[in-house]
């Protein structure tokens, strides 16, 4: 790691503040920031320097593994081209969400979640990777094999955070059975009799095994220090129950109500950033941008475009009122970060780890020029 590296005449985003000013690295940290134009070092010719982003859900490595239906890429290459998108969007620390248990929505199984951890693992040890990447278990709670799949990650030190999600008809996503079948019956192509006898299928696994494997994983998940998210809220009694299971994290509250209650209890809300470069949820949810105008959002995640969540931050600066710059990467920034009890990152700050981006706004679309981690150049 280089020694020291002084970035110059950039607008720095602090977590408050936007200066223009210098910042100066030393070992992996920075060491110093002071305000007016000085010379020397890197020249940023006034972009911003931003944070590097923090990312907790994201659904994007599943692509680079299965690109198509049976198709599987070697894990360590798919790994590979993940990080690159993901380093190349600004965010130098991840989870990649893995699945466990597995819906008719997947046609992976447990085994094959487990060889891309290992991949991770592996290519984090041989210095494979850009960004710094943990891992996000999606416990899908209505399938049988819920809880059996979490097991294959006992004593992996690499999951900061498990979300616990039910997707069977008529439950928090899909409450309204319309949706459902949109979204489900034309990717399954069933016929109405077979997508009947399918919806009653996973209704009898949600209503059987929802309930026990819920509570079980979030016993175990407290026992080993794995931070808790709730996963498409809908009601109060969602909520209620969240807060019950020792949950921290509200995971796309699918409406105004579910988000309002979980503010209210100190959870930390999380929405999609698609959501706010789309300008609403494609399942016909509550929109983000609602969400920040009543206060309520706490923190973004990229979910399935890995650069909609630096995106977001900028698209949402410009066009929301009362939303400054600062603001905005604070959701994509130190709100992540201290919600998974990282407090080394995610602003800049004397002391902090240089997980740094160079960022320049062209046609309202902010371009990634470079990026550090850890004051060493990774993009
Ligand atoms: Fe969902």
């Amino acid at each position: 790691m280089s020694a020291e590296l002084i970035l110059n005449n950039a607008k720095i985003v602090l977590e408050h503040e936007v200066i223009l000013g210098s910042v100066l690295i030393r070992d992996g940290r920075i060491a110093d920031i002071s305000e007016g134009l000085g010379s020397g070092g890197d020249d940023f010719e006034g972009d911003y320097l931003i944070p590097g982003l923090v990312e907790l859900h994201t659904d994007h490595l599943e692509g680079h593994y299965a690109p198509r239906p049976r198709v599987r890429w070697n894990p360590i290459a798919a790994v590979l081209a993940h990080d690159a998108q993901i380093a190349t969007s600004g965010i130098t620390t991840v989870l990649d969400a893995l699945r466990v248990g597995m819906d008719e929505d997947a046609d992976m199984t447990a085994e094959e979640m487990r060889k891309l951890g290992n991949a991770i693992e592996d290519s984090v040890n041989q210095d494979r990777l850009r960004a710094d990447h943990y891992l996000h278990l999606r416990c899908e709670v209505s399938a049988p094999d819920c809880l059996a799949s979490f097991h294959h990650f006992d004593g992996d030190s690499r999951v900061k955070l498990a979300s616990l999600m039910d997707h069977a008809p008529g439950q928090r996503q899909f409450v309204n059975l319309e949706t459902y079948a949109y979204y489900y019956q034309r990717k399954l192509k069933l016929s109405d009799h077979d997508f009947n006898l399918f919806c009653e299928k996973r209704m009898a696994q949600s209503a059987e095994n929802s309930a026990p494997q819920r509570k079980a994983l979030s016993d175990l998940c407290r026992e080993r220090g794995i931070v808790l998210a709730s996963h498409d809220d809908a009601t109060v009694a969602h909520v209620e129950e969240a807060i019950e299971q020792g949950i921290h994290v509200a995971e796309f509250p699918t409406t105004l109500e579910a988000a309002a209650a979980s503010k209210e209890a100190g959870l930390a809300v999380l929405m999609g950033a698609p959501n706010v470069v789309r300008g609403g949820s494609h399942s016909g949810n509550v929109s983000a941008r609602e969400l920040v105008e009543h206060g309520y959002l706490d923190i973004l995640s990229s979910d399935y475009i890995p650069f909609s969540l630096i995106q977001s931050a900028f698209f949402m600066s410009e066009t929301v009122d009362g939303i400054a710059l600062s603001d905005a990467v604070r959701l994509v920034t130190k709100n992540p970060a201290e919600s998974i009890g990282f407090d080394d990152r995610g602003v800049i700050e004397v002391g902090k780890r240089a997980d740094l981006v160079r960022v320049r706004v062209d046609e309202h679309i902010p371009v990634v020029r470079t990026v550090w981690r850890e004051g060493r150049r990774v993009v």
